[in-house]
């Protein structure tokens, strides 16, 4: 039986060899998921700048079919130029520009079923650096530019919307669920002062009225005031959660039996919904506790702003967790590249 396990002590080759303005996180450990599994097709549901899947199809030549999916067509750009490098003549690559919460209609268009299809599948949730340090996307609180986070620049609801026409208590709310901000009533009421005034555009105007409100001593050193309430309205623009809810019970249907799937996630919303789902798809015994802990979780929701529950779907193949504990970055990785600090890693095998 394969339970993961680290084997190597620091910085990998593949770690210090990354090209390009996005650090893959954990890379070393998401090529290590994929030992010993017969790698003929693999799916990358958050291409980004496609590092995870340079080093994936490289490191397995077995791979004969590598689906790339993003539904920002900036990591379209960056990945394809990346990724051609590695064509061969055994090797098929499409990528698909679409939001993973389509897998399953995805793989029944690109190869005519979705359940049993793939030997590996990643999630590397989030945000990439490309995404991040472009002031024009709006994602950053440190950089001027339009209040958008709109990972798919097609889609309608954007951040300036939500800040400038949601109600103050909608706006808490989210602050608060998503952010988990402990002072979310004030933030909001800021928030909801200052656009009375005039509207809010930019996410310095933001970033300021939030630095005016809470205190750096209330936050800690490291994490700016605006971190949470940014983290809260990209949750809301983009319906994070949910998308993770929609992609899970598919992307565990499309795993042939000795198939895996890796999921990286950056916080704790995001890490909940993988260990629950994961859990639940474990141990059948387990599945009446999940479904009540899940439930009181969309009780403590709005109903319009409810998280869709992790539904127990019907599932084809069986499953088993290879790992107990979240893998994390070593201390070398947090070094090398910050922004990898908060992400776990959690893995689980078809049977
Ligand atoms: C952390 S980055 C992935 C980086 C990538 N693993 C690498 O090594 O370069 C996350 C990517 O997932 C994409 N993404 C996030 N949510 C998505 C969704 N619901 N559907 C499709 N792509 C999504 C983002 O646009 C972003 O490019």
């Amino acid at each position: 039986m394969f339970i993961y396990k680290r084997c190597f002590s620091s910085l990998s080759p593949a770690v210090v060899a990354q090209k390009g303005p996005h650090q893959s996180v954990l890379l070393q450990e998401v090529i290590d998921s994929f030992r010993g599994v017969n790698m003929k097709t693999f799916i990358d549901c958050t291409l980004g700048g496609g590092g995870h899947s340079y080093e994936i199809v490289k490191q397995y030549p077995s791979i004969e079919t590598h689906i790339g999916i993003d539904t920002d067509p900036t990591a379209h750009g960056i990945s394809r130029t990346r990724l051609i490098e590695l064509q061969r003549d055994n090797l098929n690559t499409i990528l698909v520009r679409k939001n993973f919460r389509h897998l399953h209609g995805i793989l029944t268009e690109v190869l005519g079923s979705s359940n049993n299809v793939a030997d590996g599948i990643l999630l590397d949730l989030g945000v990439s650096s490309m995404q991040l340090d472009t002031a024009s996307r709006g994602f950053s609180f440190a950089k001027d530019g339009p209040l958008d986070m709109r990972l798919d620049p097609s889609t309608l609801l954007t951040a300036e919307e939500i800040v400038n026409s949601w109600s103050e208590m909608q706006l808490g709310r989210i602050i608060r669920d998503y952010g988990g901000e402990k002072q979310w009533r004030l933030v909001a009421r800021r928030i909801s002062e200052a656009r009375s005034a005039e509207s809010l555009s930019s996410t310095l105007q933001l970033s300021d009225i939030i630095g005016r409100t809470i205190k750096r001593r209330d936050v800690g050193k490291m994490i700016h005031p605006a971190t949470r309430t940014f983290q809260a309205l990209r949750i809301a623009v983009n319906e994070e959660l949910r998308v993770i809810e929609e992609v899970l019970p598919a992307a565990a249907n499309a795993l042939k039996p000795g198939g895996r799937l890796a999921v990286i996630t950056f916080h704790s919303l995001e890490d909940r919904i993988a260990k629950q789902f994961f859990r639940l798809l474990d141990n059948e015994e387990d599945v009446n506790k999940n479904k009540s802990r899940v439930l009181k979780h969309e009780e403590e929701l709005d109903e319009d702003e409810s998280v869709t529950s992790l539904k127990k779907i019907p599932l084809k193949n069986s499953f088993r967790v290879l790992t107990q504990k979240p893998v994390v970055p070593t201390k070398a990785e947090i070094s090398f590249n910050p922004r990898s600090r908060s992400a776990k890693l959690r893995i689980i095998e078809c049977i």
